[in-house]
C-alpha cells in the first residue's frame, strides 16, 4: 500500500508526532510512505515524496511540521481541487492521512469526493473542532500562553499595574478559558461575550483597595474589542494604568508537551490501522480518553462541543 501524509492549516505542536506515527506504523506494516509537501498547495504542484523512518528521525520534540503547511486559497476552487485528485491518484496513494483543523477537514472531503481515500487527523491550537475533546497542538499552545502569563504577571505585579493579554483561538474561546483558568486570571473574555469596561474598573478599584497588586484580562482574539482600545479604556474608567500585550505566533510555536507528543502518536498509528483494515473517509479523536474514528462526513457535522472549562466556574475563582 501507499500511504501519503499532508499537514495543512495552521501549524500545531505535535503534528510532527503525528507524521512520525504515521511514517513509523506504515513501515512496521510494510506499506510506503509519501510525504506531501505545504499542505494542500503542494499536493496540487506535485510536491510528493517517497519517506521512511530518516525523515522523521529527531522529530518528535520539534515544534512546526517537518512537511510544512500552507493556506490554499487555490484548494477552494474547482480547478485546484481537481488536479489535488489528479496528483494523489498519479501517485497512486491508497490512502492520504490530512492533519490540520477544521478547514482541512473540509478539504479532505472534497479530496474524498474526488475519490481519494482520506484519514484525518485533527491538529490545531484552536481545539475548535467539534466532534474531537482535543485537537492535536491544542495543550501545547495552553502552556506556552501560561508561561508567558507567570512572566507578564510578575512585571504587571511589580508595577500596580492591570494588563490585557490576548490568546489566539480564531473564533473559539478555549485557550483562553484554560490558559485564563490556570494561570489565576481576575477576567477572561471569550468569543460572543459583551465587554463590560465599568464592571471591570470597578474590580480594578475595589481589588487595589484591598491590596491586589495586578489585575489580568485573558482576552480570546475572536473578542469583539479592540486589544490595545480595550486596554486604554480600562485605564481610562478605573484611573489606574493598564497595558496590553498580544501574545500571537509564540503561542502556535516550540516544543510539544508530552499530551500532544502522545495525542499525536495515537491518532497517527490508529490512522494507519483503520487503513490497513480497509476503512474509508474516517476522521480519527479522542473522546471521553478514547480513541474514536467516525465516518468523515459525520464527523464534520458534530453539534458544537462544550467549552473546554466551564466559564462559570472560572468566575467563581477570578
Ligand atoms: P485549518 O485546517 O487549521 O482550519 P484553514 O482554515 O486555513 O486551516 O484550512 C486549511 C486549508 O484547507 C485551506 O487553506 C484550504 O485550502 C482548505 N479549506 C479550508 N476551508 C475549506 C472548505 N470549506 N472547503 C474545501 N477546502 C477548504
Ligand atoms: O488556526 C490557528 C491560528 O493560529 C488561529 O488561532 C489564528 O487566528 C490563525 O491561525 C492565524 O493565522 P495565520 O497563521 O494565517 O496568521
Amino acid at each position: 500500500m501507499k500511504i501519503g501524509v499532508l499537514t495543512s492549516g495552521g501549524d500545531a505542536p505535535g503534528m510532527n508526532a503525528a507524521i512520525r506515527a504515521v511514517v513509523k506504523a506504515s513501515m512496521k506494516k510494510g506499506f510506503e510512505c509519501y510525504g506531501v509537501f505545504r499542505g494542500y498547495d503542494g499536493l496540487i504542484d506535485g510536491e510528493v515524496e517517497r519517506i521512511d523512518s530518516r525523515f522523521v528521525s529527531g522529530s518528535i520534540q520539534r515544534g512546526g511540521t517537518i512537511l510544512q503547511t500552507a493556506r490554499c486559497p487555490r484548494f477552494l476552487t474547482e480547478e485546484g481541487q481537481e488536479k489535488a485528485c489528479t496528483v494523489a491518484k498519479t501517485f497512486g496513494l491508497d490512502a492520504l492521512v490530512c492533519i490540520g483543523g477544521d478547514g482541512t477537514m473540509r478539504g479532505a472531503i472534497d479530496l474524498a469526493k474526488g475519490g481519494v481515500n482520506v484519514m484525518f487527523i485533527p491538529a490545531t491550537i484552536d481545539n475548535d473542532v467539534a466532534y474531537t475533546d482535543y485537537t492535536i497542538g491544542f495543550d501545547s499552545a495552553v502552556n506556552t500562553a501560561l508561561e508567558a502569563i507567570g512572566k507578564v504577571r510578575d512585571t504587571t505585579a511589580a508595577h500596580d499595574r492591570s494588563v490585557v493579554i490576548e490568546v489566539m483561538g480564531r473564533h473559539c474561546g478555549d485557550i483562553a478559558l484554560a490558559a485564563g483558568m490556570s494561570g489565576g486570571a481576575e477576567k477572561i473574555l471569550v468569543p460572543g461575550d459583551t465587554v463590560d469596561i465599568n464592571e471591570i474598573a470597578r474590580e480594578i478599584i475595589v481589588g487595589q483597595q484591598h491590596g491586589r497588586k495586578h489585575y489580568i484580562v485573558i482576552k480570546a482574539e475572536g473578542v469583539d474589542y479592540d486589544t490595545a482600545k480595550l486596554a486604554k479604556d480600562i485605564e481610562a474608567a478605573s484611573g489606574h494604568e493598564c497595558k496590553s500585550i498580544a501574545l500571537s505566533y509564540i503561542q502556535r510555536g516550540g516544543s510539544p508537551t508530552a499530551s500532544d507528543r502522545i495525542l499525536g502518536s495515537l491518532f497517527g498509528v490508529k490512522a494507519v490501522e483503520l487503513i490497513a483494515d480497509g476503512f474509508t473517509n474516517r476522521a480519527v479523536g479522542e473522546v471521553g480518553r478514547e480513541i474514536i474514528n467516525l465516518p468523515i462526513e459525520e464527523a464534520l457535522n458534530s453539534p458544537a462541543k462544550e467549552p473546554v472549562v466551564d466559564i462559570e466556574i472560572c468566575n467563581i475563582i477570578a
